[in-house]
């Protein structure tokens, strides 16, 4: 293969991925005077961001003036189980009103209150309505809005382009590989530093949120690469996604219809919900019906049971339905038809209106949902400085749902749209810094760039071998049936056992055809990235011996405080497999500890937190 003949840009930063936190990073990159380039596997503007559609998290204080950084965070904190990168939870919780605002300025339109302001809702966790929405739209209105930014300050924008490996110079990061998804053609990326922005790995299991594109392809990279991923056992299953017709089971319906008011209830029309409430939410949880009902208009009445944090309500529809309460399709019922008027859902929650209507011929101004918990999105990611977004491989940043940290065992919704944006500028500033820092232009290391483009060739080229398709969809029911929302040990490693043999089978795959318009060819190519993802969290979810969060085991129940004090941390080891290692927790400072664990009481009165820093 001679390299000098392949397609090659250079730029100084290159960014994999166009969602929020991608096309956030990339501006920021480019504001700090770099030469910046975006490469997307999608035409732009398709990203899973879209699927935060209920709204982002900030404590602007509009919908309710006792909201401030200090509470978002302790719901943060409270939310991920104490597991969340302290630091990152704070920069989060003190930046995300900028970043919200910054967006208005380049034109994102919000939905207002009476006053004019930027309107906020209620979601899960959160102690107030906090999230800015655009009806039941905010992530597309995210994305419309940076996409327009984005390509008004000249940044580079390569489409329909997948990454295949990242490029380094000894330990530090020179580039990246890729072929164009259309005509099939190589081309090489030669970069001062690269920002993964890839999101998640939903799609390796059976019912998802997430569209084709989420194939753990950023994972996948940075652990060839030498980076550590972290936290990659806590994977999210939203608790409502549409379980009917099937080939629509797993999209996503949003949290924000619970949050306008909707309830869940089972098979005999019981809010179930009161019966799952846990101890460490119990005293800022109704208990009763009435009380509930009373909220939120009664400001001492407590929050409903439905706006409990995702891994406890997911648990609980599970639970229902495996109980033999569950609605016809294995789901249970979200009703927000008898709670709020027709032209208020169609205002408030427009999509899931069209959605139901055109997808399962339901009008959810009259009749209920029938819904169920669906892969959503991975706490765990690359292991980065909080800071800078920097992985442990100079060079190497990472940022939104690829990157590990803010979230810890659990993310609370809305709380993704602020990361997108706090990490992806910091990512983007961090990554002008390291390249301004740098010496000499990083210079691929001979051979790398052959290796990548023939191992992405070999499906095409070999003579036979199996299909991509049939093993993807193996892999999906491996992992939806045995690293699902409860786990076993003996489950996990069963799991673990037939992901070996999946990985060696995924490696001699055959696509057929040649390199043009070739969808069998990207199939084989992120079925790699898949099955290395799933590898990872399976072997992670094995490792940590206890219940937090989103990683249940019901061989060990609940939470146990030696593992509240460390966080898995997961290398690729010399013979290819995950190498696991417990990482002791950073200790915060003083004010962000007592914060994290005062009563509200406390905290609203400024008992506590009350010298706690304003600035980052
Ligand atoms: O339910 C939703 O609208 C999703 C939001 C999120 O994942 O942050």
């Amino acid at each position: 293969m001679d390299v000098s003949e392949i397609q090659t840009f250079e730029h100084d930063v290159l960014v994999i991925g166009a969602g929020g936190a991608g096309l956030r990073a990339a501006i920021e990159a480019k504001a700090q005077g770099m030469d910046t380039a975006v490469v997307c596997k999608s035409l732009l503007g398709k990203a899973h961001t879209v699927m935060a559609e209920g709204g982002m998290a900030a404590a602007l204080g509009n919908a309710d003036r006792r909201d401030n950084w200090k509470i978002h965070f302790r719901d943060t904190m409270r939310g991920g189980k104490f597991l969340n990168q302290w630091r990152m939870a704070e920069l989060h919780a003190k930046l995300a009103p900028a970043r919200v605002r910054e967006l208005e300025e380049w034109g994102a339109v919000f939905d207002r209150t009476p006053d004019g302001l930027i309107a906020q809702r209620n979601f899960g966790g959160h102690r107030y309505p906090r999230l800015a929405h655009v009806g039941d739209r905010t992530g597309l209105e995210m994305i419309r809005t940076l996409q327009d930014y984005a390509v008004h300050q000249g940044i580079t924008f390569h489409m329909e382009c997948t990454a295949l490996g990242l490029l380094k110079d000894g330990e530090r990061i020179a580039g990246a590989c890729g072929y164009w998804r259309e005509t099939g053609r190589l081309v090489v990326f030669r970069t001062k530093a690269v920002i993964l922005a890839t999101g998640g790995a939903g799609k390796a299991w059976r019912v998802t949120s997430n569209s084709w594109e989420y194939t753990g392809d950023g994972f996948a990279m940075a652990y060839e690469a030498g980076a550590e991923l972290m936290d990659m056992e806590f994977t999210q299953f939203h608790p409502t996604g549409m379980v009917w017709p099937p080939s629509v089971r797993g999209t996503l319906v949003t949290e924000g219809v619970r949050g306008e008011g909707g309830v869940l209830l089972n098979s005999r029309g019981e809010r179930f919900m009161f019966r799952y409430i846990p101890e460490r939410f119990a005293a800022e949880t109704a208990a009763t019906i009435e009380e509930a009902e009373r909220w939120p208009d009664d400001p001492q009445a407590r929050r409903p049971p439905e706006l409990l944090t995702r891994d406890v309500v997911a648990r609980a529809i599970r639970a229902e339905v495996k109980e033999g309460r569950g609605s016809p399709h294995g789901g249970v019922f979200l009703d927000i038809a008898s709670r709020r008027p027709a032209d208020y859902i169609r205002r408030k929650l427009p999509s899931m209106y069209h959605q139901f209507k055109e997808l399962a011929e339901v009008d959810i101004t009259r009749q209920p949902m029938e819904v169920g918990p669906t892969l959503h999105y991975f706490m765990g990611g690359v292991r980065v400085d909080p800071d800078t977004q920097m992985s442990n491989v100079p060079g190497l940043f990472a940022c939104g749902e690829c990157a590990a940290g803010l979230h810890g065992a659990n993310r609370l919704g809305g709380n993704s749209l602020s990361d997108l944006l706090v990490f992806g500028a910091l990512a983007g500033s961090g990554a002008a810094a390291y390249v301004r820092g740098l010496a000499a232009t990083p210079k691929p290391e001979p051979g790398q760039i052959e290796a990548i483009f023939r191992q992405a060739t070999s499906y095409l080229n070999r003579e036979s071998g199996e299909n991509p398709y049939l093993l993807h969809e193996e892999l999906q029911d491996l992992m939806q049936s045995l690293v699902g929302i409860v786990r076993t040990g003996e489950e996990l490693a069963q799991a673990i056992e037939r992901l070996q043999e999946l990985k060696q089978r995924a490696r001699n795959v055959k696509a057929h055809g040649s390199s043009q318009y070739n969808p069998g060819w990207h199939q084989a190519i992120s079925l790699q990235s898949l099955v290395t993802s799933a590898e990872i969290v399976a072997c992670a979810a094995l490792a940590r011996e206890e219940s937090r969060g989103a990683h249940t085991r019901l061989d060990f129940e609940g939470e146990r405080e030696e593992w509240g004090k460390v966080n898995l941390v997961v290398r690729r080891g010399a013979d290819g497999r995950p190498q696991i290692a417990r990482v002791e927790r950073p200790r915060p400072p003083r004010y962000l500890e007592e914060i994290a664990h005062a009563t509200i009481e406390d905290l609203e009165a400024g008992r506590v937190g009350a010298d706690a820093p304003d600035e980052v």
